[in-house]
């Protein structure tokens, strides 16, 4: 593999997009529109100059990084990628129609993958030109801190599908994990029922926002707390997920706590909103219970 496409310059696009460019490919970098994009390669920039400064890279391999990244408006350009991996909205309708545009311009030998974290590969491979060349490639927030990626293969994805992208994963430096395709994949099967769980424990008063965060730190060793890290996705994320997965399962275990169904009525989806289960509004956040 030589090109990579990237559909969606958000974190998720950028990070792909950084960590690719990074590892030697090409990558196109589209976005609805070229300013987006180049919002996208803006942040990269910004972070590849901040490891520059940290001395984690060289400023040379930071610039060929930078210049290995061209931006583009659409996805009619993407002819030339071997893999284009989508990481735009978690709505299955935009994302089927991304699969149906960019499907007409790819080559009869590209892989399509989607960075979906709940959406069933199965039923998104409907809408790609191969169903056998197409799978999930689930990364994680922050990508270039981040080791995992998770590959999700549909009932028709073909064994060398996998393999290539598997061996793309590996060329990132990236540990790989195979999930089938059920809800919640590995990773978020595992993780949602915690923050679930958190919420629950919040709504019945088990505990405050800051004592049930330093437990989970402190007591467990994990980075952040069920609510910091919550936040951290987004709530109104982390409620759909928990939904498919709820509605996927059929497991009463996984009903959505009231409370975080109530912070997402109310519009508080964590930092992208500035205030979640905190208030980032000001030079340190603040539990918001
Ligand atoms: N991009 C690149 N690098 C970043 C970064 C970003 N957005 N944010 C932090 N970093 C780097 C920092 O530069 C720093 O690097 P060095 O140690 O080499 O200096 C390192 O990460 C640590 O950062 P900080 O010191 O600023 O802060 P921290 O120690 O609190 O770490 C964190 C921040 C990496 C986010 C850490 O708290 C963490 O790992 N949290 C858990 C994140 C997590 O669980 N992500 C998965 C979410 S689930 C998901 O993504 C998928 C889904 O489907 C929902």
């Amino acid at each position: 593999m030589k090109t990579i496409g990237v559909i969606g310059a958000g974190q998720m696009g950028a990070g792909i997009a950084q960590v690719s460019a990074q590892a030697g490919y090409r990558v196109l970098l589209s976005d609805m529109d070229q300013a987006r994009a180049e919002a996208g390669k803006v942040g990269i920039a910004r972070q590849l100059a901040r490891a520059v400064e940290k001395e984690k890279i060289g400023q040379a391999d930071a610039d060929k990084a930078l210049g290995n990244i061209e931006c583009v408006g659409g996805t009619d350009a993407f002819a030339p990628c071997d893999l284009v991996i989508e990481a735009a909205t978690e709505r299955e309708a935009v994302k089927r129609q991304i699969f149906e545009t960019v499907g007409k311009v790819l080559s009869d030998t590209a892989i399509l993958a989607s960075n979906t974290s709940s959406i069933p590969i199965t039923r998104l491979a409907q809408a790609a030109p191969d169903p056998s060349r197409f799978m999930g490639v689930h990364f994680f927030n922050p990508v270039p801190v981040m080791g995992l990626i998770e590959l999700i293969r549909g009932l028709a994805t073909s064994d060398a599908t996998v393999a290539a992208v598997e061996a793309f994963g590996q060329s990132l430096n990236k540990r790989i994990v195979h999930a089938n395709d059920a809800p919640g994949f590995i990773v978020n099967r595992v993780l949602m029922p915690m923050l679930n769980e958190a919420c629950f424990a919040l709504g019945e008063g088990v505990a405050t926002i800051p004592d049930i965060d330093a437990a989970c730190q402190l007591g467990l060793n994990h980075p952040m707390g069920p609510f910091a890290l919550a936040d951290f996705i987004g709530l109104d994320t982390c409620l759909e997920i928990t939904r498919v997965l709820f509605e996927g399962t059929g497991d009463p275990k996984f009903r959505p706590a009231p409370l975080l169904v109530k912070y997402v009525e109310a519009g508080w989806y964590g930092r992208k909103t500035r205030r979640g289960f905190y208030d980032y509004s000001g030079a340190e956040p603040v539990p918001t219970r």
